[in-house]
């Protein structure tokens, strides 16, 4: 059995390593990056799944700033470890996350990732909401979900990282 933990410093390392594996060591080049260059994930919400106490995948979530929603966030990346895939890992990451994003009070999650896996929790294909990445994207890669479920009104144009404000 495996169990939902927050994220813990020695947990970093090997969630790279993963992450290496499951999208490639080029992964920084593709466009969800561009969200996440300079800022830093949700702390709260980062959690990995661990079996016998040993890291088994990761999930992180990020701000982000689009029109039409308050405290909007990036979900990814996921990743499980392949020898421990297809036992609802992934699964219990994504709603581990999107439970507690709903208590810290997001109301909006995007992400790029298959549609066939995302549907189960709610995401639908973007398309219709002429969001704008900043960088080339498959458009039927692109989900949204309301937090709480419900229907997605005013959201559009471009999605842009959250970075911090810098004084003067
Ligand atoms: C996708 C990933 C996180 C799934 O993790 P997992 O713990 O093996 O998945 P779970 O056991 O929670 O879910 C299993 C279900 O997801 C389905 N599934 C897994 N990957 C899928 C995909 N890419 N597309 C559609 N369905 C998928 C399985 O068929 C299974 O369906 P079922 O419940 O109807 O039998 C894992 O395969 C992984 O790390 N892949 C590489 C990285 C990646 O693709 N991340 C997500 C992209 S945004």
């Amino acid at each position: 059995m495996f169990e939902i933990v927050p994220e813990r410093p020695q947990d970093a390392a090997p969630r790279e390593a993963l992450l290496d594996i499951a999208f490639g060591t080029d992964r920084h080049n593709r466009t969800a990056y561009r969200l996440r260059d300079g800022v830093l994930p949700v702390r709260a919400l980062s959690y990995v799944a661990l079996i016998d106490g040993a890291f088994q995948g990761s999930l992180s979530f990020w701000p982000i700033v689009v029109q039409g929603a308050r405290a909007p966030l990036l979900l990814g990346p996921l990743a499980v470890d392949p020898a421990g895939r297809g036992q609802a890992v992934g699964i219990a990451l994504v709603r581990n996350g999107l439970r507690r994003a709903r208590r810290l009070g997001h109301d909006l999650v995007i992400l790029v990732g298959d549609h066939a896996y995302y549907k189960r929790f709610g995401f639908i294909r973007a398309g219709r909401f002429k969001l704008e990445m900043p960088g080339p994207v498959d458009q039927d890669r692109l989900l949204i979900r309301k937090i709480p479920r419900g229907q997605i009104i005013g959201v559009t144009g471009p999605i842009l990282p959250a970075l911090p404000e810098v004084a003067a």
